[in-house]
Parts: structure tokens; C-alpha cells; sequence
């Protein structure tokens, strides 16, 4: 993700399109990146919040109305907080070299909360993911699979699990992809797959990324999280999101004003009537820790991520 030495345009990687194809889309105006951003050509958190970074700066370059320009792209997708956090970074000074500041930033926010996250990890740790908290979701590195990265080069990670992630499959074609680079050890799983495995004894810690974390603790994410994080409390096993500082909503008390998107139903299917929530909230009380740039944050969580 950039934008153009010239500034005339924004260019994402399409990740509709993967693993299969590598192709490029170019954005020319804020709306265009909004349609990306809506239409999941770039997504995941802090991804969307640094394409909107990008988009405004466009906006800037271009004399665009940048008032207009922030609506659109602060109401392309509901749920991640990254999104309005960024635009109002972007406020102060809209310029190219501002938004690649902040691109940066998140990057080297992934790698220090890696670290962190890595603290959790015994040798041997089995893990399992969901949906796709990778370098393509974070401008880089990734926060969820920026931990795996960082605990699989200590030596500690045997192997990853990995949730297909109904319905567009950001698991079995993005986070699969990323580790197959990063030559980590993993295996895609049907997502209803996941408690049985637990029930076997072959998941040690679940990790995930975040999308809006409310002051309390309750953490919303991919839809499927609180699922897991249920069958993780019975059967023992820690769930830990890992997320930074620019998914924390201190504003919002709780999970229950996190805006959930409603996506297409014809996401799910076009033969039958169909509903399709894009993201659940995990109540805080299944959260064994949530990991920042800024360490490891433990329960009661209205208190740790003052
Ligand atoms: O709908 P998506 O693919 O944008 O949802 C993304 C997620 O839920 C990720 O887990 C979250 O954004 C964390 S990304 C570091």
C-alpha cells in the first residue's frame, strides 16, 4: 500500500484477489479509496485506517474538498475504530509525508507488540487464528500473525491453526498465504472445525487481532471470535488479542456501542434469504490478555489500558 511518488494516486494490493492473483489497484480520488476499503480490496483494522491516511492526503494533493472527503472514507466500513482514529490524525497536516509517517508508525507498533505477545508462547505452542491479522491487515508485519511471526523466531511455535474464516475466507487464502511465506508450520480448518481440536488437546493458546477494543475490555473482531473465545473458556485454553494503540475506543465504554457492520448477504448466499454480520464483540471476561506496543495488558482492563 502507497501512494504514488507523484501523488496521483493510491495504490493497494487487491486482496479479493488472493492468493491466486497479485494485482494492483489504483485509487485517484478519496471516494475510489473508500469503494477499496468497502469493497475489501484493502481490509483489516489498521490497514483501512492507513488507506484512508493515504486517501486524505490524495484529497490534499488534488485541492479536493476535504471535509467530503473524510466523510466518505470515515463511513466506507463501520467497525473499525482504526478508521476515524486515522482521518483525525490526518487533520492537522494532510500531507503525503504525514500519512507515510503514520504507515510506519502502525508497522513499528506491530513489531514492538510482537514482542510482547511473543512473552505468552511456551516452546512447543500450538496456536490457533482467525480471520487474517497479518502484515496485509497492518500496512505490515501484522499484530495476530506478527505475534506468531515473533514466537516462531524464538523457537516456540510448532504449528498454526488456521480458521478459514467464513464467508470470504481471509484464513484459508490470506493468513495461510502469510505464513506459507513466512515458512511457518499451519493448516486450514473448516471454522466449525476449531472445538473439536480443542477437545483433542491440539490448541494451546488462541490469538487474534482486533478491530474496535471498547475502555472495558470487550473486543470486537471478525465474526466467529466470540464463538472461539466461548470454546476456549471451556475448554481452559487463553484466548489473547493482540492490537494496537490505534484499535483502543476509550470513548466507547463497551462492546455494546461497537457499530457492527452488516454486510451483503449475498456474501453468504444469493439462493437463499441470508444474514451477515461482519464482526461479534468478545465480552472482556474471555479475554485472557490484550497485547499492545505498550505490553501486556492483563484483567480488569478498564484499569490496565489506561
Ligand atoms: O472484515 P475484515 O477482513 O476487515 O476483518 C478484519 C478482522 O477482523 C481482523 O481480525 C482485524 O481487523 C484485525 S487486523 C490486524
Amino acid at each position: 500500500m502507497r501512494l504514488e511518488e507523484d501523488g496521483a494516486a493510491v495504490v493497494l494490493l487487491d486482496q479479493r484477489r488472493l492468493p491466486d492473483e497479485v494485482v494492483e489497484v489504483r485509487c485517484t480520488t478519496a471516494a475510489e479509496v473508500a469503494d477499496a476499503i468497502r469493497s475489501m480490496v484493502v481490509r483489516g483494522a489498521p490497514a483501512i485506517g492507513i488507506a484512508a491516511a493515504y486517501g486524505v492526503a490524495l484529497t490534499a494533493l488534488r485541492g479536493d474538498d476535504l471535509a467530503a472527503a473524510e466523510r466518505v472514507l470515515a463511513a466506507s466500513r463501520p467497525t473499525a475504530v482504526n478508521l476515524p482514529w486515522a482521518i483525525a490524525r490526518m487533520r492537522e497536516e494532510p500531507t503525503p509525508e504525514r500519512a507515510r509517517a503514520l504507515h510506519e508508525e502502525e508497522v513499528e507498533r506491530c513489531r514492538r507488540m510482537a514482542a510482547h505477545a511473543a512473552e505468552l508462547f511456551q516452546p512447543g505452542t500450538r496456536a490457533l487464528t482467525h480471520c487474517n491479522a497479518g502484515g496485509l491487515a497492518t500496512g505490515g508485519y501484522g499484530s495476530a500473525v506478527g505475534a506468531l511471526r515473533a514466537a516462531a523466531e524464538r523457537g516456540l511455535l510448532e504449528r498454526v491453526l488456521v480458521d478459514e474464516t467464513r464467508p470470504l475466507l481471509q484464513g484459508a487464502r490470506l493468513t495461510a498465504w502469510e505464513l506459507e511465506q513466512a515458512g511457518i508450520p499451519h493448516a486450514v480448518i473448516a471454522d466449525s472445525a476449531a472445538g473439536s481440536l480443542m477437545a483433542r488437546g491440539e490448541v494451546d493458546l488462541v490469538v487474534t487481532g482486533a478491530d474496535r477494543i471498547a475502555a472495558n475490555g470487550d473486543t470486537a473482531n471478525k465474526i466467529g471470535t466470540y464463538s472461539l473465545a466461548v470454546l476456549a473458556a471451556h475448554h481452559e485454553i487463553p484466548l489473547y488479542v493482540v492490537a494496537p494503540s490505534s484499535t483502543l475506543d476509550r470513548e466507547t465504554p463497551d462492546g455494546s456501542g461497537i457499530p457492527i457492520e452488516e454486510r451483503d448477504p449475498a456474501e453468504i448466499t444469493t439462493r437463499f434469504a441470508a444474514q451477515n454480520p461482519a464482526f461479534d464483540v468478545t465480552p472482556a471476561g474471555l479475554i485472557a490478555a490484550i497485547v499492545t506496543e505498550d505490553g501486556v495488558h492483563r484483567p480488569p482492563y478498564a484499569e490496565s489500558l489506561k
